[in-house]
This record gives structure tokens, C-alpha cells and sequence, in this order.
């Protein structure tokens, strides 16, 4: 089999190394220069565990390769992959399929024998149909399906998710696009994985009904957290409680500081923009995503809280700034909302980040940036911690008590065991525990 995969972002460049991993002939193509360039040089355009390693076994074996030319991607194709982003466009909330669109066309365009063009972008309902009205009117006479196949990997752990994932949907409007995917994923049969076979329509809205979901799981768990802080229970084993029950499960029950990242954020604005638009609003999601974002301010209204009258000039060192850990990823991150609060309040953020790439300049310049967490905490005031690095639990309090000035400490991942912080001697405070 040989593919083509267009977009070597977090979904293309993953999603091509496993699948030359599971024996694919694999070309990842992207219109960036500087990527491919990197590519060709073995860097990783991406902080994603394992991928240097996958990428480099799969390139020495001759199954991986990279381009920036689009014919040379598609030629002999028997399936291109669009792994392109869909970003929230600007003014009305919706899915931005422009990159989807264009790299349709252009790839239909291309086409030199019967193809499947499969959508692996998350896209709204609707959009495979417009994607089969752009491929009949640039290639009439061409043999080429539409097919969507939804990914559902997450950052950090990525290759793993695609590798073993819960299952794979494929939406597909003819057998030889289903001949086609299934091939594709054979080695997932063997690890008994289900892949559902159904409509162009049905996949794409399984998609943006996962996400939404999981983002509804998480924002009620922080609204239980909110409810446990005021009466005195500890969120940890309400969530353990509730999650047992093998209805509701215990994923997606962790408190924070509002759920980030490149997926959550823009996919619920985009389906219930849809929803919206088709009539049939869906106010949990819209309520969601409201909860959510106000959520982002009012943490950095609790560290203001935290350290007093004058916060300006206070020194506040802040641990993690990624949306989670494990990866370089910064999309719609918490910290973009909670840090330039601390900054225009006047506080002196000294931030420490074990994947910094992105950080510096999406954050405000004044944030000042460390080297490793003890350097971030040397002589603060007040210590925060916005993503939930394993290095930081590790970090013993009383070396930490010892480094800052001050003993203000507001561990909004719940990463450190309150006793403990404050058998150190600091005002420890967290997210819905006593
Ligand atoms: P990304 O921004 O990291 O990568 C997209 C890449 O596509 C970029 O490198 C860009 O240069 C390239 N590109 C744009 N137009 C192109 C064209 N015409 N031809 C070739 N390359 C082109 O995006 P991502 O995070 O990988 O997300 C891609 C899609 O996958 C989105 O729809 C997203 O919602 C979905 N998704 C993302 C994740 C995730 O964890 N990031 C998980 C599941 C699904
Ligand atoms: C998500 C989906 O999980 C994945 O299936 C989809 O393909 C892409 O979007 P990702 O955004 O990479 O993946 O990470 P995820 O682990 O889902 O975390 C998203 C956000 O939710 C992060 O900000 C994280 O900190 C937050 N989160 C997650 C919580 O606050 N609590 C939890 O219990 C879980």
C-alpha cells in the first residue's frame, strides 16, 4: 500500500510514521519549506515522545519519506490522507476549512489513478459532501472516493493512542474506499480494534460529539471541584466515586484550570456554531465552553487574591505552561489567559517550562523565562503550577520552602500532597481539596 499524507502537523507527521510503522509506503507532505527542510535533516518540527525515534527507524527503512511537492506525494497513491489544520476562523466561531478545501482541489487535481481521498482533519458535518463536489467539478472523469477518518489521538501520548486506539471509525460512501481503510488499519485487527463502518456524515459528527463530550466531563468535574472547596469534601474521591460507576468511568475527571489545547477549544465553538446553524442548538456545549473560558480568568483572579494588596511587583513563579504536559504545544494553552492577567496587574512571572519552543513568543514579553523550575522559584513570592510536568511532583517542598521568598503556593493540577506542602510551611492551596 502507499499513501500519502498532506500536513506534517501534530495529526500528519504522527499519523504517517505509524502507519509506515504498520508497513506503508508513507509520503508526508507540506506546503512549509522549513518543516520539510528539518524533516530531511531529522528534526522533528514537534515535542511529541517517541516521534524522533519512529520517524528515524522508518526514513532508514525506506517506507518514510517527506516533500514539499505535491504531484511527487500523490503519484501511485492508493489513498491521500488531508492531515491539514482547521483553526476557529476569525469572526463567527466556525471550523476554517479553507486548508481542507484547498488541499483538496489540489490533490484531486494531482490524482493519477483511482484514489481515496480521506479526510483525517476534524471538519464539520458536511464537509466530505462539499470535498466530493470539489474533486467532480476540478476531475469529472477521475475514479476518486471521499472518506473520512476522524483521529483521535492526543498530544503527549500520541503514538501510543494511534497505535491502540479504543477504535477507528471510517465514514465511507463505497466499497472501495471501505476495501481501501480497511487494509489500511489491518494490524489494528489484530488487536482486536473496532472500526465502524458509516456514513461521511455520521464520522465527522462522532468526532466533534467526542470532544464536546470529553470537554463536558472535564468542566463539570472543575464545577464539582469549585462545590467541594466551599463545603469541604475532596474532589479526588468524589471523582473516584462517581467514576467506578462503569457508566460514568473515571477518565476525564481530573480538575484543573480549564481544559486547553488545539482540539477541545475550537471544536466545541465549531459544533455548536453548527448545531446552531441547523437549528437544533446544543446549550450543554454552549455552556460548556462559556464555564470553561471564564474558568481561565478567574484562576488568575485567585492568584491575584492569593498574594495580597500590592500584587505589583510580587514575584510569582510559574510551573508549566504548556496545555499539558508532554507536549511543546501552546494552542489555546490557560497560561495565554492567566499570564498576561499577572502581567498587567504588575507581577514579575518568572515561567519554567520543560518544552519551551512555543512559549516565548506566545506569551507577553515581560514574562520572564528560567531554566529549570528551581531557578523559576529562587526568591519568589508566590509559586503556581498551570500544567502538570512529572518533574514537578518530584520536586521535594522543603528544598522548594527554602529556595522562594515567599511561602504562597497555588498548585492549580492538584500535582503535590497537601500535607506535605504544608508540613513544609507554605499556604498550600489547591483544586477542590480541603
Ligand atoms: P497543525 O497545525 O500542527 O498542522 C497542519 C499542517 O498542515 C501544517 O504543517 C501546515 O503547514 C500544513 N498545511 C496547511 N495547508 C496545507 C496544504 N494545502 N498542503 C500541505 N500542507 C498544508 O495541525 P494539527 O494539530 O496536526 O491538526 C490537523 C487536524 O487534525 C485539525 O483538523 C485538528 O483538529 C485535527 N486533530 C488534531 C489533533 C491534535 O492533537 N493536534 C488530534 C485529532 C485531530
Ligand atoms: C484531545 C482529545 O482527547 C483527543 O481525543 C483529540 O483527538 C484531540 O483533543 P489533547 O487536546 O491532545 O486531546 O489532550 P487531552 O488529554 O484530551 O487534554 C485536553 C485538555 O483537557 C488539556 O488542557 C488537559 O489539561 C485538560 N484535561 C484533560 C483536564 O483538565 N482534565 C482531565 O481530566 C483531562
Amino acid at each position: 500500500m502507499r499513501i500519502a499524507m498532506i500536513g506534517a502537523g501534530y495529526v500528519g507527521l504522527v499519523s504517517g510514521a505509524c502507519f509506515a510503522e504498520f508497513g506503508v509506503d508513507v509520503t508526508v507532505m507540506d506546503v512549509d519549506p522549513d518543516k520539510i527542510a528539518g524533516l530531511h535533516a531529522g528534526r522533528m518540527p514537534i515535542y511529541e515522545p517517541g516521534l524522533d525515534k519512529l520517524v528515524a527507524e522508518n526514513v532508514r527503512d525506506g517506507r518514510l519519506s517527506f516533500t514539499t511537492d505535491l504531484s511527487e506525494a500523490v503519484k501511485g497513491a492508493d489513498a491521500v490522507f488531508l492531515a491539514v489544520g482547521t483553526p476557529t476562523r476569525r469572526g463567527d466561531g466556525h471550523a476554517d476549512l479553507t486548508y481542507v478545501y484547498a488541499a483538496a482541489e489540489q490533490v484531486a487535481k494531482a490524482a493519477d489513478g483511482p484514489l481515496v481521498i480521506v479526510t483525517k482533519s476534524t471538519v464539520p458535518v458536511g464537509t466530505g459532501r462539499e470535498v466530493q463536489a470539489i474533486v467532480r467539478r476540478v476531475r469529472p472523469e477521475a475514479q476518486i472516493s471521499v472518506a473520512s477518518n476522524p483521529e483521535f489521538l492526543r498530544e503527549g501520548s500520541a503514538i501510543g493512542d494511534f497505535m491502540r486506539p479504543d477504535r477507528v471509525v471510517i465514514g465511507v460512501d463505497d466499497e472501495h474506499a471501505t476495501t481501501v481503510l480497511r487494509r489500511l488499519y489491518r494490524p489494528l485487527y489484530l488487536i482486536e480494534t473496532p472500526v465502524l463502518a458509516v456514513s461521511l456524515e455520521t464520522a465527522e459528527l462522532i468526532k466533534y460529539a467526542a470532544n464536546a463530550f470529553l470537554a463536558t466531563k472535564i468542566t463539570f468535574i472543575n464545577e464539582i471541584a469549585d462545590l467541594c472547596e466551599k463545603v469541604g469534601a475532596d474532589v479526588h474521591d468524589v471523582a473516584r466515586g462517581m467514576g467506578l460507576d462503569g457508566r460514568i468511568g473515571r477518565k476525564f475527571l481530573h480538575p484543573g484550570p480549564g481544559y486547553g489545547g488545539s482540539c477541545f477549544p475550537k471544536d466545541t465553538l465549531a459544533l455548536a456554531r453548527t448545531a446552531q446553524d441547523h437549528g437544533a442548538p446544543i446549550r450543554l456545549v454552549e455552556t460548556t465552553i462559556a464555564v470553561n473560558e471564564a474558568r481561565k480568568a478567574q484562576m488568575a483572579d485567585r492568584i491575584l487574591a492569593a498574594l495580597g494588596d500590592g500584587p505589583a511587583g510580587k514575584r510569582v513563579a510559574v510551573l508549566g505552561v504548556t496545555f499539558k504536559p508532554e507536549t511543546d504545544d501552546m494552542r489555546d494553552a490557560p497560561s495565554l489567559v492567566i499570564l498576561p492577567k499577572l502581567v498587567a496587574a504588575g507581577v514579575h512571572v518568572v515561567a519554567f517550562d520543560p518544552q519551551p519552543a512555543h512559549a516565548r513568543q506566545a506569551l507577553p514579553a515581560a514574562v520572564e523565562f528560567a531554566g529549570s523550575a528551581m531557578a523559576a522559584v529562587q526568591g519568589a513570592d508566590a509559586l503556581v503550577v498551570l500544567t502538570e510536568w512529572n518533574e514537578f511532583r518530584a520536586l521535594p517542598p522543603d528544598r522548594l520552602k527554602s529556595a522562594m521568598k515567599g511561602g504562597i503556593v497555588l498548585d492549580l493540577r492538584n500535582v503535590w500532597d497537601p500535607a506535605a506542602m504544608r508540613a513544609a510551611g507554605f499556604t498550600y492551596s489547591s483544586i477542590g481539596r480541603p
